[in-house]
């Protein structure tokens, strides 16, 4: 919880509304913290003179800031939004991790605005800010800005699936490497480097949400989002390809040691939110296996989920210790210094599956015995 003076909120000339939209159970969004947010900032304006700008930074449905939260705020305040009330739609295309470095270089700006005041409020904040170092400015309706943000994020984490797509399709082809296809094709200007790296998929606090929630925005408009549909479906499948291959490669999981490198959704951080861990976890024990995890942050928020029916280790050496195989979920740069010989002294049976692509496979080749990597070419047991 947290308390702001509804007396300091409306001496603020601009407002910036930047509270979470969760996913709600029907797969759409929980609007209740930014109702909430809104009605205390419309209170809070009530007996306010002069100008006050609200800025909504948080993601938001196509339609929600008009039909939403304007009526909320008009009446919380007593006043119509145009004349005292300013409101603009601006999303945020921060990076967890890189959040400040994103702030003070962004690729462009987005402004939706309610009238051409709010906007140039705003705007003319960003100018003072960012002075020679403007970035991009787009400038256009509430509706669009709100579309932009979920447009950007289901793009992104499209792509991700559509190389997961590639990869795994490589996976089958001897001699094919999906890191290499990445190169190839993201030296392409129109397709473009950035978001190419096949693993076991995304996840997080955002890219899942937002697929789910456009998908779920989409269909109740009348419109079937098949694409969106199918990067939901290959990111919800691509965790479980890494069980796959262990269990093409030992038969089973069944009262199998298995060592799994990295638990948070990206390296860096000890968020697991949506994190892929999760469903290999999870799928990993319902198959009979036992699991000894180790991350270098997200231990604490994972024995919260899944307390003592996992192992937690103190250090990947102490992770692959005795076990039947390890796979590479996160790719925190700690493990990247794990040598062929580490995994072969330390595991029962020296099978590695790197989910996140690593290691340089061929230092790996005749010194563990297998060595399986997402999107890398390999004749194994159908
Ligand atoms: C993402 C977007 O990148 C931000 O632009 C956006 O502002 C933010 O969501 C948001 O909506 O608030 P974030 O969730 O912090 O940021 O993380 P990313 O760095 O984008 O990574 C997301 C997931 O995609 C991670 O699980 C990562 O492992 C995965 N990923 C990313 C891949 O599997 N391959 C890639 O090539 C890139």
């Amino acid at each position: 919880g947290f308390k702001v003076s509804s007396e300091k909120l409306g001496l603020a000339d601009i407002i910036f509304l930047t509270v979470g939209t969760p996913s709600s159970n029907d797969g759409g969004i929980d609007l209740s913290y930014i109702k909430n947010a809104s009605e205390m900032i419309g209170k809070a304006l009530k007996d306010q003179e002069g100008y006050h700008l609200i800025a909504v930074k948080s993601t938001v449905i196509p339609g929600t800031t008009e039909n939403t939260l304007k009526p909320i705020l008009e009446s919380s305040s007593g006043k119509s939004i145009g004349e005292e009330i300013g409101l603009v739609m601006n999303p945020e295309f921060l990076r967890e991790g890189s959040a400040v470095q994103d702030m003070f270089e962004p690729d462009r700006l987005v402004i939706g605005e309610y009238d051409k005041k709010s906007g140039d409020v705003l705007e003319g904040l960003y100018r003072g800010f960012y002075h020679r170092k403007m970035p991009p400015l787009l400038r256009t309706n509430l509706v669009n800005a709100e579309f932009i943000k979920y447009a950007n994020n289901a793009f992104l984490a499209t792509k991700i699936s559509f190389i997961n797509d590639i990869a795994n399709i490589a996976q089958t082809v001897p001699g094919a490497d999906v890191t290499i296809i990445s190169k190839g094709i993201g030296l392409d200007n129109r397709i473009g480097g950035q978001f190419l790296n096949a693993g076991l998929g995304y996840g997080g606090s955002c890219f899942p949400k937002d697929v789910k929630a456009l998908v779920a925005f989409s269909k109740q408009n009348g419109y079937d989002p098949i694409l969106l549909d199918s990067a939901n479906e290959v990111n919800f499948r691509q965790p479980l390809v890494a069980l796959r291959l262990v269990k093409q490669l030992l038969g089973t999981l069944e009262d199998k040691r298995i060592a799994i490198l990295g638990l948070s959704f990206k390296p860096n951080t000890d968020d697991i939110r949506e994190a892929v861990s999760l469903p290999i976890i999870k799928a990993a024990l319902e198959q009979g296996a036992s699991v000894t995890a180790y991350d270098p942050e997200a231990m604490e928020n994972m024995s919260r989920i899944f307390g003592s029916k996992i192992g937690y280790a103190q250090s990947a050496l102490e992770a692959i210790d005795d076990a039947d195989c390890c796979i590479v979920v996160t790719e925190w740069d700690e493990f990247r210094k794990l040598r062929p010989e580490d995994f072969a002294s330390k595991m029962r049976n020296s099978l590695i599956i790197d989910g996140r692509r690593i290691f340089d496979a061929k230092s790996f080749e005749d010194k563990v015995s297998k060595f399986v990597a997402i999107g890398l070419g390999n004749e194994l047991p159908k």
